[in-house]
């Protein structure tokens, strides 16, 4: 094991600036960002400018693959997860890659088997999963704050999708060719997140539409979890005015998103005001997205990849779910 583990960039758009280059940074006792590969020309050296890095710049991927590194961060648009992963485990290097993982459960698991075969961490940035607010809820939950959970209900509606607003441009975002759409932007988070605190889900339905766009842009799903708990989810990027919600109902009361997303509220049954609300811890008390997989590089985890992939059984079933019209069962990998 090298004395810092040597990343190597696929892709150094939007997510790489904003939360992968600035975490690696900060831990820069056991990282280096030691090389990247953009095909848009000058891009590397533009944005390594900006972050302040100064990786040795790829004229490819197979450039990229053949540098002395560690491990990859792939944070291209999504039809290239799939491609590039199987490639960097072939070279030999750790991949940390953006959700979602794949478009299929048959491509995350050969990702996964290929993985486990190579002994390499296979870990996906399902950025929910390292949300410490949502470490201190379900903290709460597990408690038995609300007791049981009856109900959850999550809410992302949009005025606009990403090309317009988080990533300027980025068309991919609203192209089938690349696999963009609502489902792999945001379904892929609130479901999975949904699970974390729900348990697996049974069963599920789903409106999809593709009102605006060439790809899902409003998507409306029905869960019905193991647990007895039903689940429901609300996203568009075709809304007049934006909104966000999580509330979750239990039987002994409700915590729901508050404070423009910053915090908690908890209503007791019976009751119709809040009587506490929780923050997020200050920063640090939760390990972060690269935290973990530097953790589960070090301790050879085999498991890493589990939410990431089991986000795509969820993903899959919304949006058979949606084009066939019947209910669907998601294909959880079994270990
Ligand atoms: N985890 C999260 O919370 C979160 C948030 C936003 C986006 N994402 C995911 O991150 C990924 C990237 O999203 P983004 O917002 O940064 O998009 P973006 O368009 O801003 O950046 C993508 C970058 O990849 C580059 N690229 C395109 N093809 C490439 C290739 N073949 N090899 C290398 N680089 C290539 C593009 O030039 C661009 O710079 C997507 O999969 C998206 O779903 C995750």
């Amino acid at each position: 094991m090298p004395e810092k583990i040597r990343f190597g960039f696929l892709g150094l758009g939007k997510i790489a600036m904003s939360d992968h280059i600035p975490a690696l940074k900060a831990l820069a006792d056991r990282v280096e960002i030691t090389a990247a590969y953009d095909p848009v020309p000058g891009k590397v050296q533009s944005q390594s400018a900006i972050a302040g890095i100064a990786p040795k710049v790829c004229c490819s991927e197979e450039d990229l693959l053949s540098q002395d590194i560690d491990a990859v961060i792939i944070a291209t648009p999504n039809v290239f997860h799939y491609p590039q992963t199987i490639a960097a485990l072939k070279a030999g290097k750790h991949v940390l890659v953006e959700k979602p993982m794949s478009f299929s459960t048959a491509q995350a698991d050969e990702m996964v088997n290929l993985a486990l075969e190579k002994g390499l961490v296979l870990q996906v940035n399902q950025s929910r999963r390292y949300n410490a607010l949502l470490h201190v809820i379900k903290k709460e939950i597990d408690n038995g704050l609300i007791g049981d959970i009856l109900h959850f209900r999550s809410q992302r509606t949009m005025t606009r999708s990403p090309e317009m607003s988080w990533s300027l441009g980025a068309y991919w975002f609203i192209d089938p060719a690349y696999e963009g759409s609502l489902v792999g932007d945001i379904a892929v988070h609130m479901s999975d997140a949904m699970d974390w605190f729900c348990g697996r889900t049974a069963s599920l339905s789903a409106v999809t539409r593709k009102r605006n766009r060439k790809v899902e842009d409003e998507v409306f799903v029905l869960f019905n979890y193991e647990s007895g708990a039903i689940g429901t989810m609300e996203l568009s990027w075709n809304f007049p005015t934006g909104f966000r919600s999580d509330e979750i109902y239990g039987t002994k009361g409700t915590l729901r998103l508050c404070c423009g997303g910053l915090a908690f509220e908890f209503i007791p049954a019976g009751s119709t005001s809040p009587v506490k609300v929780f923050t997020a811890p200050s920063a640090g008390t939760v390990a972060n997205s690269q935290e973990c997989f530097l953790d589960a590089i070090a301790t050879g985890s085999k498991t890493a990849w589990e939410f990431g992939r089991n986000a795509i059984a969820l993903v899959e079933a919304i949006r058979l779910a949606g084009i066939e019209n019947q209910v669907k069962i998601p294909a959880y990998r079994k270990k």
